[in-house]
């Protein structure tokens, strides 16, 4: 171990201030080695508070994602068993799907600091800067047809708003099918991807941006997108996010495939912002207008149109009245 980790590993392992003297002697490096180290600590986000004639004390660890830490506590049986860390890549769902092809295993998590061309739906980019957010991709491989997968997109949005509400408070909902919003604004948003035939899929990637930190966004986003730290006014350690989405995931999915969509469905109609509102969306390549009344088991969106019609939306912009400025 290096002695920078040695230090901070001590460090870590008190409240209490440890002196100088007591550094260089146990580490038997120099006082102005032990004083570089502790500023090498500090530029990588580490707080250490230094007090003359008592010594070094930490104060806060920054927010870095670490397989370490990710491991230590993740409790998933086949979610993220295998990690891809991504310090910068293009984009997450483009390495899964490089992966996926060279037999990455079902379960597989890309998870990048920032992303420099991230996906967004519809052909749109996804703001990823470095340290703010939660920018990953689950990679699987289910033996489900191709149909069901819209079941998982859905669930995939239900475990990021649970795990939001759970860890910050926030009052996350979902506009369908898998924004989580915030108020009128978006915090996560979610592109699943898929490799298939007929009836057999090859892959599933599930890709999921989480805005946590960012303390604004570029001018062309304000009216749309927020973050946790900008909703609560105060910031939020990535990693226990992380870890409460995968585990959340992972339990929905369980019970999808235990007990059928009845009880998910029900759970995610309480957090759907999208229902009894009036939304927009796009049939027979025509602009239409309607009311969402329902999501069928499919995880189609059920709206009732203005000529009192019924029909199912099951993918393109939705768009609700009173959310994203509409
Ligand atoms: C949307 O437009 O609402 C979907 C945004 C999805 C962004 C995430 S960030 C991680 C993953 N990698 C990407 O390139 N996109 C998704």
């Amino acid at each position: 171990m290096k002695i920078k980790e040695q230090i901070l590993l001590l460090l870590s392992s008190t409240e209490e201030f440890v002196s100088g003297e007591e550094l260089s002697e146990r580490f038997q490096v120099s006082r102005t080695a032990v004083w570089k180290n502790i500023n090498a600590l500090r530029e990588a986000g580490y707080e250490i508070e230094s007090v003359t004639n008592r010594g070094y004390r930490l104060i806060s660890r920054p927010d870095l994602i670490t397989e370490e830490e990710l491991h230590s506590t993740l409790h998933t049986g086949f979610t993220a068993k295998k990690i891809y860390f991504l310090p910068c890549v293009d984009s997450t769902n483009k390495e899964a799907k490089r992966q996926a092809l060279v037999n990455a295993p079902n379960g597989s998590l890309f998870i990048a600091e920032e992303q420099q061309s991230g996906k967004g739906r519809l052909g749109r980019n996804w703001s990823s800067p470095a340290g703010t957010g939660l920018w990953f991709t689950l990679l699987l491989r289910p033996q489900s047809i191709p149909q069901q997968v819209t079941l998982l997109t859905l669930l995939a949005g239900l475990a990021v708003s649970k795990a939001i509400r759970a860890q910050t408070g926030c009052d996350a909902k979902i506009k369908w099918p898998n924004d989580v919003v915030i108020g009128s604004k978006k915090v996560c948003g979610i592109l699943t991807e898929m490799a298939a035939e007929m009836e057999r899929i090859n892959y599933v990637i599930i890709g999921i941006g989480i805005n946590v930190n960012q303390k604004e966004f570029p001018e062309e986003l304000r009216v749309k997108a927020t973050s946790l730290l900008l909703e609560s006014g105060k910031p939020f350690r990535r990693t226990a996010l992380l870890q409460e989405v995968l585990t959340n995931f992972e339990t929905l999915l369980s019970q999808l495939k235990s007990s059928g969509p009845d009880a998910l469905l029900e759970d995610y109609k309480k957090q759907c912002i999208s229902l009894n509102r009036t939304v927009g969306f796009t049939r027979n390549g025509q602009p239409a207008t309607g009311t969402a009344i329902d999501i069928s088991r499919e995880g189609e969106l059920i709206v009732r149109c203005e000529n009192g019609e019924t029909v199912p939306v099951f993918s393109g912009e939705v768009t609700v009245q009173g959310i994203y400025g509409q």
